[in-house]
């Protein structure tokens, strides 16, 4: 049994990294496959490199771009690697167009598609990542739904066969490094900051980032917080920034610090002492209600609405109000903090990766691992 991994961003990079473990574990060799849409040093070698996984077999390079400039370089060249190749199955994680790209090229050759945190949806579809994610769904004969809610999704859409929930693998990633973070991590003191003292940001969507009028609005909730707070910036929002002249003001905040985007150690350490955290970020969401930390969601919808229910996160959008209201109001009422805080974890148990693994080497054993012509039969 062979199996390729098709990522090419960092949170792909992170939610796969316990699958190819499990494999590793299992004395099965994966094919790696990284198609450089993320190619900073800070959003992808560093997590390879801090989650020790093995050298990657096929860098295809594809950098930046249009939709579909990244997505079709990245399909064209995926689909020579697999024709070379030949795996028995491509394993693909989220809705990225990374995704999209390994899934579409992978069906066509007829090698079947597992699609890990399948069945997501936030139900606008306007933004990319649920385009990407409708349609790897589709294209995937195995479906490792994370929640009960993903799978009721996928079952809406007609998809019943070959899902499988399994919990989400980002429990995985969180028990896996939180206590490595804890010991090699030194992000509090070269920062600064004191447990429980600060919030911690990450903003990087398109929805809010490349208008100018969002970002626009982002910045003045930055500059109304009434905490200190720390915003690893994703490449995308700094781009923007400038180009919308909006940076120098960003600069101007004095109790804001801006750094470049973090290692896996540094961030999952900084999320956990944060006393709150503002994001836009889908893995961050599922983290902070991994990590006891109340959430704050700077958007409009979530395709994690699990959290939401669980009353760990709340979705402020980009509503100056609301979001100070609700930091005023975990500041001030201990009860509520507590409530945000001791949510439960709806994820998981931190098992998502060996259950992917071992459905996977058990599909292909009984032959069962393979594209088939309808679904419905
Ligand atoms: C992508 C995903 C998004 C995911 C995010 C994870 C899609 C459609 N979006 O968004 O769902 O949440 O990755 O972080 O696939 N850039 C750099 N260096 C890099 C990578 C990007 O400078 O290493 C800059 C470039 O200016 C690029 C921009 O960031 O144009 C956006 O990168 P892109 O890969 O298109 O999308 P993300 O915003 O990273
Ligand atoms: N992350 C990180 N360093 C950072 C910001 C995020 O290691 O500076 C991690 C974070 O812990 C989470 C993942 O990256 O596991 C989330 O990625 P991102 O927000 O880029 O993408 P999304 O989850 O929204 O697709």
């Amino acid at each position: 049994m062979r199996p390729a991994f098709v990522f090419g961003t960092r949170p792909e990079i992170i939610k796969l990294a316990p699958v190819v473990r499990t494999f590793l574990e299992r004395g099965v060799e994966p094919l790696l496959i990284h198609t450089g849409q993320h190619y900073d040093y800070e959003m992808s070698r560093i997590f390879l490199e801090e989650l020790e996984l093995p050298p990657i077999d096929h860098h295809l390079e594809v950098g930046s771009g249009t939709q579909a400039e990244q997505t079709g370089k990245a399909m064209i060249k995926i689909e020579r690697v697999l024709m070379e190749e030949k795996p028995d199955v491509t394993l693909v994680q989220g809705d990225t167009n990374t995704v999209l790209a390994g899934a579409l090229a992978s069906v066509k050759l007829k090698i079947p598609v597992a699609h890990v945190e399948a069945g997501l949806r936030s139900f606008d579809r306007t933004m990319p990542e649920e385009i990407n994610r409708i349609l790897a769904d589709h294209a995937s004969e195995v479906l490792f739904a994370p929640t009960e809610e993903a799978r009721r999704n996928l079952e809406r859409e007609g998809i019943t066969e070959n899902v499988y929930v399994t919990g989400n693998s980002v429990v995985d990633a969180v028990l896996q490094n939180a206590e490595v973070a804890e010991k090699k991590s030194n992000v509090l003191e070269r920062l600064n900051l004191k447990p429980k003292n600060y919030i911690l940001i990450t903003a990087h969507r398109a929805e809010n980032t490349d208008s100018r009028e969002n970002l626009t609005r982002l910045v003045e909730i930055l500059e109304s917080l009434p905490m200190h707070a720390v915003y690893p910036m994703h490449p995308r929002t700094k781009n923007r920034l400038m180009e919308f002249g909006l940076w120098e003001r960003v600069e101007a905040i004095e109790n804001l610090t801006v750094t470049k985007p973090l290692g896996y150690l540094d961030f999952l350490r900084l999320e956990k002492n944060a006393f709150v955290v503002m994001t836009d970020s889908g893995g961050v969401q599922e983290e902070a209600i991994i990590l006891n930390v109340p959430c704050l969601t700077l958007r409009y919808n979530t395709e994690r609405p699990e959290t939401v229910k669980a009353g760990g996160n709340v979705l402020v959008g980009l509503e100056r109000e609301r979001a100070l209201s609700y930091l005023h109001r975990l500041m001030e009422d201990g009860d509520f903090y507590r409530g945000m805080a001791l949510a439960r974890n709806p994820f998981g148990d931190g098992k998502a990766g060996e259950r992917m693994a071992e459905i996977l080497l058990e599909l292909h054993e009984k032959g069962e691992l393979k594209v088939r012509s309808s679904r419905f039969i």
